[in-house]
């Protein structure tokens, strides 16, 4: 081997070059096996020490010893630093922000329209001072009748309209804690079959939520309410909202500011309504509100330039299926709370003599029939998607 020593020190000279000069753990390996591999010139020279004159083995077995330990421990050192920087910028890159809020699911509901048509009346109430207060299903007939002022043989008592609740099917004794709800508190005895039912109206919610706070009140009351009905127009399960709003000075005109307010957030800002008078046990002054008619702006009359697309007979001229040619929607009953009803509440600041006010109650489904053109009120309790998929978003 003619002068190794010196190819020792241009072997060590250029693969400490390349080792400094490489990026990646990869190219450190092929210099591992390029250097110092089985193959190498260095580990060659290393196995032929034996052929060298016996002077020279001495210090070119040591030189090349050497230069093996130090290329070997240069290499480990690059390869720790490489890898340690690698690591860093998979933390980096791949970092995960745990603080992040994960995927929502995809939508694949929307809500009912009941409860959307719920939501939008109860947003107009809200924006005008009202609160939102709930009450029973399951209710007396003190609070769904008597307190409301119904005589004993009002015909919304008969069995034909109203569910009663047979109390010998309850367990334990659901009447316990309500004792103020007792028509008859001083017997003790057990109430009879007919006195307690499923509400047949929002109504008995007037007199809970004015035995739960004194004067002025401003509530409406969404929920459900039961009747012994079946038909196009009605289900013996719907959802009514009750509204009643009692201060000092409160007068029908107050009544009718607030109704218009709700008929034009609902149906339009050109539409006007009027009060027809009615009767209802609980009111005096009582009135039916109408709403003038969207699908004819209250003309009674649809033809080719004004109809509605909605509507069965647009395209021909003629009167208006909606209003039926009388240009007016009734959409609720209402009137001013009738001062025997506050009589029953008078022990908790509700003297007749001092506070007034107004009641009224729409039904939600009728609402969403006539804002949507949906024809038969069974649609909404029968879940084919088919019909319910039309109200999303
Ligand atoms: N409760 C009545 C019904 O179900 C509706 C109603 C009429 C409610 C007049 C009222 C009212 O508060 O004042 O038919």
């Amino acid at each position: 081997m003619p002068d190794a020593p010196a190819r020792l020190t241009e072997i060590r000279g250029e693969a400490q070059a390349a080792i400094e000069a490489a990026s990646s753990a990869a190219t450190l390996e092929e210099l591992r096996v390029r250097y110092l591999g089985r193959k190498s010139e260095l580990t060659g020279m290393l196995r032929s020490i034996g052929d060298l004159p016996p002077d020279q083995r001495g210090p070119v077995g040591k030189g090349a010893n050497e230069v093996k330990h130090t290329l070997e421990s240069l290499l480990e050192e690059r390869v720790a630093g490489l890898e340690a920087s690698e690591l860093d910028e998979r933390l980096r890159t791949d970092a995960v922000d745990v603080t992040l809020p994960g995927d929502p699911p995809a939508a694949s509901g929307h809500l009912h329209l009941v409860t959307q048509t719920r939501r939008e009346i109860e947003d107009v109430f809200l924006g005008l001072g009202f609160s939102v207060a709930e009450g029973p299903e399951i209710e007396f007939d003190y609070y769904n009748f008597t307190a409301l002022n119904h005589p004993p043989d009002h015909p919304a008592r008969l069995l034909q309209d109203t569910f009663y609740v047979d109390l010998r099917c309850w367990r334990g004794d659901p009447l316990r804690g309500h004792p103020a709800q007792w028509p008859d508190r001083r017997s003790g005895c057990a109430p009879r079959r007919d006195e307690v039912l499923l509400r047949t109206h929002t109504s008995p919610v007037q007199v809970r939520s004015m035995e739960a706070q004194p004067p002025p009140i401003y509530v409406i009351v969404p929920g459900k309410t039961y009747r012994r009905d079946s038909d196009a127009t009605h289900t013996p399960m719907f959802h009514q909202v009750e509204g009643l709003a009692i201060d000092e000075d409160i007068t029908l005109a107050d009544l009718q500011g607030v109704l218009l307010e709700f008929a034009r957030a609902t149906f339009g800002s050109e539409r006007e309504i009027r009060l027809r008078p009615h009767y209802f046990p609980f009111t005096e002054p009582s009135v039916e509100v109408d709403v003038s008619c969207f699908n004819c702006a209250g003309s009674g009359w649809v033809g080719s330039g004004k109809d509605s697309a909605r509507m069965p007979n647009a395209s021909h001229p003629g009167p208006c299926r909606l209003c039926k040619g009388s240009g007016w929607i009734e959409i609720l009953g209402s009137g001013m709370v009738d001062p025997n009803v506050l009589g029953f509440v008078a022990e908790g600041g509700y003297d007749p003599e001092r506070v007034q006010g107004f009641a009224f109650g729409m039904g939600i489904e009728r609402i969403a029939m006539l804002k949507h053109g949906v024809p038969d009120l069974r649609l909404f309790f029968e879940n084919d998607v088919r019909f319910l998929e039309q109200f999303g978003p």
